[in-house]
């Protein structure tokens, strides 16, 4: 099996998974509770939450603990627009941002807010000229991820901090879901910054919200009152503290896997620019280095898929999230692709698992592939 398809998801670290079952076996306890099964549940949140501050540079203060991805970004827009609702009004996005940023922007404009969704260039980026004119006094939120998830074009995420801080009353939320462990981020100048843990050999269904100190935030989930009131709900410590585990192996490896995953992107590259009718939509500079998103003229990306699946190659066509839904990438079609090419695309994406002896067996496959899908649909 070929699984190039991590930024779907990734492959748990054993010392992940083994961390998840030994916390879940031996130390069960509710966090919430007196007795000492809930005090060394509690420590174990303690050390994973101090562990995690400091593999992002953040205090421990600052991290909040969530469901994944989807519950921060929600948690950051919603809980940032409604607790600072009597400053202002407005919040300014992009148009390529992940649905869960999109669909809570929307959500928030049916409760009165005005949204502005800026719009991207041919290679994905958004212009912080575009930005700065889009900044009202109403500005509340801004919200641009820091690596698109179909793409993988980095976003000025320092640029915009830059910008910002010319605008006290506007918090920036950064979306880093993508750019964990690939692409480094600093902090500075950012109030609100979503993780997953699953797309960095974690496990689903835990992530994180950091939150700069002193920033406000309405709670999403009412109960109570753990991780200091901002996200109610028994702690999932399993999830937790495999998160920690995977978060620093991630970071013991990002220099080497970075390094070797930027190789097979750019051997990929190469190879598929030689293909005749390939296409590549992932920005050559400014892209994170393990994402590589390709169309071939006239074939659908979903057959593609498949029938690279049956020669045991694991790709997606746009988001994880979205494919089922056979919807055409807003991302694409965002950055100035006609339909018939979105529909086309298909997104490759890597990890530190894999070699380049794999991506010269998927380019030798693809190449088998091509001729034979060709005659089909013809
Ligand atoms: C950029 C981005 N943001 C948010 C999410 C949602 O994360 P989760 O799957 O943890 O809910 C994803 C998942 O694909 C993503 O790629």
């Amino acid at each position: 099996m070929i699984y190039f398809d991590n930024s779907a998801t990734t492959k748990p670290y054993k010392e992940a998974l083994a961390t998840f079952i030994k916390t879940n076996e031996q130390f069960f306890g509710n966090p919430s509770s007196l007795h000492q099964l809930g005090m060394q549940a509690d420590r174990l949140m303690t050390e994973a939450r101090k562990q995690i501050a400091s593999l992002i540079g953040g205090k421990p203060e600052e991290v909040v603990f969530t469901s994944g991805g989807t519950e921060a970004n929600n948690l950051a827009l919603k809980g940032a627009a409604l607790a600072n609702r009597q400053r202002g009004d407005h919040i300014v996005t992009q148009q390529t941002e992940h649905p869960s940023v999109l669909n809570a922007c929307r959500q928030l404009e049916e409760l009165g807010f005005r949204v502005t969704y800026l719009p991207v260039d041919e290679s994905g980026k958004v212009s912080v000229q575009e930005l700065k004119e889009a900044m009202t006094d109403e500005t509340i939120v801004v919200s641009i991820m820091h690596v698109n998830n179909e793409t993988g074009a980095i976003q000025p995420i320092a640029e915009i901090s830059q910008l910002l801080k010319g605008y006290p009353k506007a918090l920036f939320h950064v979306d880093d879901v993508q750019g964990r462990g690939k692409v480094e981020l600093d902090l500075d100048g950012i109030d609100l910054c979503s993780l997953s843990a699953h797309k960095f050999h974690g496990l689903k269904g835990s992530g994180v919200l950091y939150k700069k100190e002193g920033v406000k935030l309405s709670a999403l989930l009412s109960g109570g009152d753990q991780e200091r009131g901002w996200r109610s709900g028994t702690e999932n410590t399993g999830g937790v503290a495999a998160m920690a585990k995977a978060l620093r192996l991630t970071e013991e490896k990002r220099v080497k896997s970075v390094q070797e995953m930027r190789g097979i992107q750019q051997f990929l590259r190469t190879e598929l620019e030689r293909i005749s009718g390939v296409t590549i939509h992932t920005p050559k500079t400014g892209c994170a280095p393990h994402i590589l998103n390709f169309s071939i003229a006239g074939m659908k990306g979903e057959v593609l898929i498949h029938a690279l699946e049956e020669q045991g190659c694991y790709l997606s066509t746009t988001s994880a999230c979205s494919s089922r839904q056979k919807k055409t990438s807003t991302v694409l079609t965002a950055m100035g692709l006609p339909a018939a090419v979105a529909d086309s695309s298909v997104r490759l994406s890597l990890s530190y698992k894999n070699t380049k002896e794999e991506a010269q067996t998927f380019i030798r496959v693809l190449k088998e592939i091509i001729p034979k899908l060709t005659k089909v649909q013809r």
